[in-house]
């Protein structure tokens, strides 16, 4: 089995990276004139909200932030910050779907919008996951007891995020094509 600590870090490069695609695919686009391919952008908008909003940062919350704020009050206020990003994705993904849907109905304002949201949020979590890899889970390595990483290993584990588990360019494009886009 995985750690915890390698799972997270594969997360965040596969939500980094599906991030970034979300922002160059659109600009793209909107350079060129054209539309882009709007069922792929849905889709890599599912991945975020189903990998990352409703995975990878609740369990942060239960089996990281939350041990460590026991062991580690000093940390405290960068984890209660922490916190209050994750919530704030939870809009960058609100607005990226509502910003795609009506550029696909036309809106020739929405294009130019998803793009800097896209650009935003790719940005914005970036920073937020080189915070939690270069402050919080060294806390972690130096404050966890054998319990507490079992707890968080298991958690971890069984995300089976289909994209952080990906090696290959072939494996992320199936895994993604299993992720069937919401009608918009
Ligand atoms: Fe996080
Ligand atoms: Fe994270």
């Amino acid at each position: 089995m995985p750690t915890a600590i390698e799972v997270i870090k594969a997360e965040h490069r596969a939500l980094n990276s599906v991030l970034f695609a979300l922002h160059v695919i659109s600009r793209k686009a909107l350079r060129a004139g054209g539309k882009p391919d709007f069922p792929w952008l849905r889709t890599l908008i599912e991945y975020v909200d189903r990998f990352s909003e409703r995975l990878h940062h609740p369990k942060e919350e239960l089996y990281l932030f939350r041990v460590l704020e026991r062991r580690t009050p000093e940390l405290g206020r960068s984890i209660a910050r922490l916190r209050r990003e994750h919530a704030a994705d939870a809009g960058h993904s609100i607005r990226m779907r509502e910003a795609l849907a009506n550029w696909e109905r036309g809106d020739p304002k929405a294009g130019p919008l998803f793009v800097h949201v896209a650009s935003d949020f790719a940005r914005f979590n970036w920073r937020h996951m080189r915070r939690e890899e270069r402050e919080i889970l060294p806390a972690a390595e130096a404050v966890f007891t054998d319990a507490d990483w079992r707890q968080i290993d298991q958690a971890f584990a069984a995300n089976r995020d289909p994209l952080a588990s990906s090696e290959t360019r072939q494996e992320c494009e199936a895994a993604l094509r299993l992720l069937q886009p919401r009608q918009a």
